[in-house]
């Protein structure tokens, strides 16, 4: 069996070879809906029902046995719907994980006593970071700032656009002390290295960003091992699928581009 991701579009990409390069030894689903993107600005109900039919799709075709829902917005809408009515009526022996809870665990690891967050809308709008950085932390500082303009960027191969959008999210905490920033959605580390210089400049000094794909494969290689009875069922032929909803020659130029090879990206029909 297989171990899926999802994300709402290319972003997701990010993560799954940070995943094939720490663990290439098992197979990985990849699935973005790129039909659909942007999440971010849709409603909770609607991305529940995207998100439902991918996974569903990724349970039943791609025999997954896990899949790691990569786009936060679809963790903060569909994820805990999934795994108390979905998952249970209809494959009660298989797992979904989300990226928030790493993100958090990351976040209190280290320590941080301020930290900035920029994501989508609705990710900010749902405050599931606040809520769930206050469980582990109650006296964490959080400032947020949604950055909706990084995602059509990163979908439109459009990066000569993103200093100047960077920068005016990145202005908005300006008076804040943070000691890092959140990247709190999938697309967002493809920009790591311009939101690192463009804090700099800001702040004069350094701000750690934490970024997903960076510590997502940690947190999943640690799952497994405390769930051998998972584990156990997962092939490890390295066999790699990348599948979008819709295709155009900017996403395969783009998945290219992320993987420095010539990988085969395939359109599904959901
Ligand atoms: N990948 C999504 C996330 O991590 C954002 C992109 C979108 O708006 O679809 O939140």
């Amino acid at each position: 069996m297989n171990i899926g991701v999802f994300d709402s579009g290319l972003g997701g990409l990010l993560i799954t070879k940070s995943l094939i390069d720490y663990m290439p030894e098992y197979n990985f689903c990849y699935l973005g809906d790129t039909e659909h993107v942007p999440y971010g600005t849709k409603s909770q109900d609607i991305i529940y029902e995207f998100t439902k039919n991918c996974i569903d799709y990724l349970f039943k075709k791609r025999d997954c046995k896990i899949i790691i829902i990569a786009c936060n917005t679809a963790t903060f809408a569909a994820l805990r719907r999934l795994q108390q009515t979905y998952l249970l009526q209809n494959f009660p022996d298989r797992k979904i994980l989300g990226v928030i809870i790493p993100t958090i665990e990351e976040v209190v690891e280290k320590n941080y006593s301020s930290v900035g967050l920029i994501a989508t809308d609705g990710t900010i709008k749902s405050d599931v970071y606040g809520q769930e950085l206050r469980k582990k932390k109650s006296d964490i500082k959080l400032f947020s700032c949604p950055a909706p303009l990084l995602v059509p960027l990163v979908e439109n191969n459009a990066d000569e656009f993103a200093p100047p959008i960077i920068k005016s999210y990145i202005e908005k905490f300006k008076d804040k002390d943070i000691q890092a920033i959140i990247l709190g959605c999938t697309h967002y580390p493809h920009y790591k290295k311009q939101i690192e210089s463009i804090a700099f400049e800001i702040f004069k000094r350094r701000v750690d960003i934490i970024s997903q794909d960076e510590f997502i494969p940690k947190s999943l290689a640690n799952y497994l091992k405390k769930h051998p009875e998972i584990e156990k069922e997962l092939t490890k032929n390295s066999e790699y699928s990348f599948e979008i909803t819709d295709v155009n020659d900017n996403y395969v130029e783009q998945a290219k581009n992320i993987f420095q090879a010539d990988i085969k990206i395939s359109k599904v029909d959901i």
